[in-house]
């Protein structure tokens, strides 16, 4: 601490200075010359242990290890002052290896162990490689826009070597779908279609993917799905059906004409359940049937469709309209059947 303090004073630790003292190095020959040899890389994850490791020989009389041109060891003299280098329990006469606790990212570079043999200066260099799992970092908050707006969302992921990013939609009907790479997703005019989730997934094979999602909530003027009325004969409990799909979800209207209708007056009730809105007639008098109009309302817009409340003869719906008459039929048919079977 004391020398190396001492040779900081500019800022730099003058470590060529330092070797000169030590005898390690012959004046004007930068540690790197002489008999250099480059061992291989070492590989190791972040927050694990690095060995370096050097072989020296009998006649070796002076040792240190550096990291660039920093001073770690001199000898058995620790002059880093990083309590995670460690000098190992060199056993063999001919080991003088260090250990790095806990390596991280800005300890990637290269170490060289420096040797003087009968003052002839030798090194080996060892290249320190600190690999980092892919890991997001920041990614978009949860959006709702409106239809048609340009949405960009942005993921930002760590890793060594750099983490690859890639981009899948889910929609909310179960479809998965791969987009793009890169950090950032560019969404032009988007449609009701591209709401769902989007997920980030990080990955640079040191580790399992990192995966994130962001929820991308689209707006949409409500449109009428399903707009049904029933032959509903006198007497009788009538429903007409109303389904709307829309984001934020619809409010719903009912009208007869120009008059609106509300929950509990002139006999009928107005039951909301999510998407679906139903007008229920409790007991139908020939002046309900007619023509009856569902208005679907949200903050994006307003739609509306016509239902017919009609008798059991006059057949207005068409899906309903098709079917009610081949039932009868149908029914008919089987009570002749039966009444035939009986004789
Ligand atoms: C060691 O790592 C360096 C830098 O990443 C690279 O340029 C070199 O090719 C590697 N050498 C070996 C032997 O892997
Ligand atoms: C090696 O040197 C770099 C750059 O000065 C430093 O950030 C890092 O902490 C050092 N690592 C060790 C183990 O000395
Ligand atoms: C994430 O990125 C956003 C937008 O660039 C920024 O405002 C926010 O502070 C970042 N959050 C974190 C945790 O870095
Ligand atoms: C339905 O209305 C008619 C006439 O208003 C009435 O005679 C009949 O009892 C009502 N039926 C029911 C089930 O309330
Ligand atoms: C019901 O009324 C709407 C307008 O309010 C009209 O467009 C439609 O043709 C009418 N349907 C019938 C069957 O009269
Ligand atoms: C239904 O929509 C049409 C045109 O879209 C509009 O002219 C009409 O007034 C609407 N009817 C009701 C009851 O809102």
């Amino acid at each position: 601490m004391g020398i190396c303090g001492y040779l900081a004073v500019p800022g730099k630790c003058l470590v060529v200075l330092g070797l000169k003292l030590l005898f390690l190095v012959p004046a004007g020959v930068p540690a790197r010359s002489g008999d250099s040899v480059l061992k291989d890389n070492i590989t190791v994850r972040q927050g694990d242990s690095a060995v370096l490791k050097c072989n020296v020989d009998s006649k070796v009389s002076r040792v240190a290890w550096l990291n660039r041109t920093t001073i770690l060891f001199a000898g058995k003299e620790k002059w880093s002052l990083d309590p995670r280098v460690i000098l190992m329990e060199n056993t063999a006469i001919t080991e003088y290896s260090i250990k790095i606790q806990n390596v991280d990212v800005h300890d990637e570079g290269p170490y060289v162990c420096s040797i003087l043999t009968n003052k002839k200066p030798k090194s080996t260099k060892v290249h320190l490689i600190v690999q980092v799992p892919a890991r997001i970092t920041n990614i978009s908050k949860d959006i709702t826009v409106n239809e048609g707006s340009n949405v960009n969302l942005m993921c930002l992921a760590v890793g060594r070597p750099e983490a690859n990013i890639i981009w899948n939609h889910h929609s909310p009907r179960g479809t998965h779908k791969l987009l793009t790479e890169g950090e950032h997703l560019e969404l032009r005019g988007i449609t009701k279609e591209q709401s769902g989730s989007y997920e980030c997934i990080a990955s640079n094979d040191i580790s399992n993917p990192d995966a994130r999602t962001v929820q991308v909530t689209v707006n949409y003027p409500p449109f009428i799905s399903k707009a049904r009325g029933t032959g509903t004969p006198v007497g009788q409990k009538g429903v007409l059906q109303c389904e709307a799909s829309a984001v934020p979800r619809a409010d719903f209207e009912w009208y007869k004409e120009d008059r609106r209708l509300f929950n509990g007056l002139n006999g009928v009730k107005i039951e909301n359940q999510g998407k679906q809105s139903m007008l229920i007639f409790f007991n139908v008098s020939e002046e309900d049937y007619g023509n009856y109009t569902c208005v679907a309302i949200n903050t994006m817009g307003i739609t509306n469709a016509s239902i017919i409340l009609y008798g059991p003869g006059a057949m207005h719906d068409v899906n309903g309209g098709a079917v009610l008459p081949r039932i009868s039929t149908c029914l008919l048919l089987t009570i002749s059947l039966i009444y035939l079977l009986k004789f």
